[in-house]
């Protein structure tokens, strides 16, 4: 038996699923001479029956269906060997598509520097869309992670929040209400705004909030970029609310103040997510283990408004909580991760 090859066990092994020499031939690219030939030296090799034909059927016998099911356990064995060794080159040389929403671009290349210095060979791809493309791609399987701003609805997903987003209220330096503590919103209602494009999840935040408070937004200019925002709060054309992340290493920092109005900060997080069928590949699922401690590890960035002296909390990682309404994030092995 220990002679019999590893190609004898595949034909039998077809021969058993399929009930027919004919067809397990087609299926392994043999001719059916070959074939039966094969199946005549294993059962040689076992001394006893392996299947009865009855017409053109074929019928295991009791020893053929322990063979089935010692091969069924051996190739699945083979098979995780096989992905366990490609993951591992993978790791090395492998790809990690990841998208990500368009604020989070102000932190995740800072947070890929070092893995990728920790592994050189990982080819990374980052795609930066707003919340709505990202669902797309997200919906249409397009890349192993995304970080976004709030889990999607409708979509089976896992997601993990591993950093908080705080959205502040952002104004020129001279502007009359720099200062003033705890703002009502609804004097905040009074100033054209600076809005995102729709499908930012900025945007969808901002208006909750007012929408919850029942209030409208005076809407003078919608942008699709943080920074154009960030310009033209300078530039005197009103007030937005955004990540306190865009604040981050910029120049334009240094002419904005933050407001202090009520309900603001609104306290939103980034989330890592796939699609919860998804097999992470064992580099995503590194990356995601290495951004679960990084976020933890990232410095605080100082606050360069003129209101706030000091260092401001930009950056505060949560623990890993389970998200309402979505599935808790996995911990199985990368094995196990892998089964078909
Ligand atoms: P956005 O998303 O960049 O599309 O506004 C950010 C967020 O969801 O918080």
């Amino acid at each position: 038996m220990r002679h019999s090859t590893f190609r004898q066990l595949e034909v039998f092994e077809a021969l058993a699923r399929l009930g027919s020499f004919t067809r397990a031939a087609e299926e392994l690219f043999l001719t059916q001479p070959t074939a039966s030939m094969q199946i005549k030296k294993l059962t040689d090799a076992v001394g006893l029956q392996l299947y009865e034909q009855v017409g053109k059927r074929i019928y295991l016998t009791d020893a053929g269906k322990a063979l089935q099911s010692t091969c069924r356990e051996l190739f699945e064995s083979l098979n995780n060997f096989e992905m366990l060794v490609s993951d591992m080159k993978g790791l090395k040389q492998d790809k990690l598509r990841l998208a990500v929403v368009t604020t989070a671009k102000y932190f995740a290349p800072r947070l890929l520097g070092p893995f990728c210095n920790q592994y050189p060979g990982i080819d990374v791809s980052l795609k930066v869309s707003n919340r709505e493309r990202l669902l797309e791609r997200l919906g249409n399987n397009m890349d192993d992670l995304y970080i976004l701003g709030q889990p999607p609805e409708g979509l089976e997903v896992i997601s993990e929040p591993f950093l908080d987003n705080p959205l502040v209220v952002l104004a020129p330096n001279d502007h009359p209400l720099v200062g003033k503590r705890n703002i009502p919103l609804a004097r905040l209602a009074e100033e054209p705004f600076i809005m995102r494009e729709p499908g930012s999840g900025t945007r969808i935040a901002v208006e909750r909030l007012f929408l919850e408070q029942g209030h409208a937004i005076k809407m003078r200019m919608e942008l699709g970029s943080n920074e154009a925002i960030k310009q033209a709060i300078v530039g005197g054309l009103g007030l937005s609310v955004l990540s306190r992340h865009t604040l981050a290493l910029d120049a334009a920092t240094g002419q904005l103040a933050t407001l202090d109005v009520e309900h603001f900060p609104i306290q939103r997080q980034w989330y890592a997510v796939h699609p919860s069928g998804k097999q992470l590949t064992v580099v995503a699922q590194t990356f995601l283990d290495y951004l679960r401690s990084a976020a933890r590890n990232l410095n605080e960035i100082p606050c360069h408004h003129a209101q706030q002296a000091g260092a401001c909390p930009l950056i505060t990682a949560p623990e890993p909580v389970a998200t309402p309404g979505a599935k808790s994030p996995r911990s199985t092995s990368a094995m196990a991760r892998r089964r078909r």
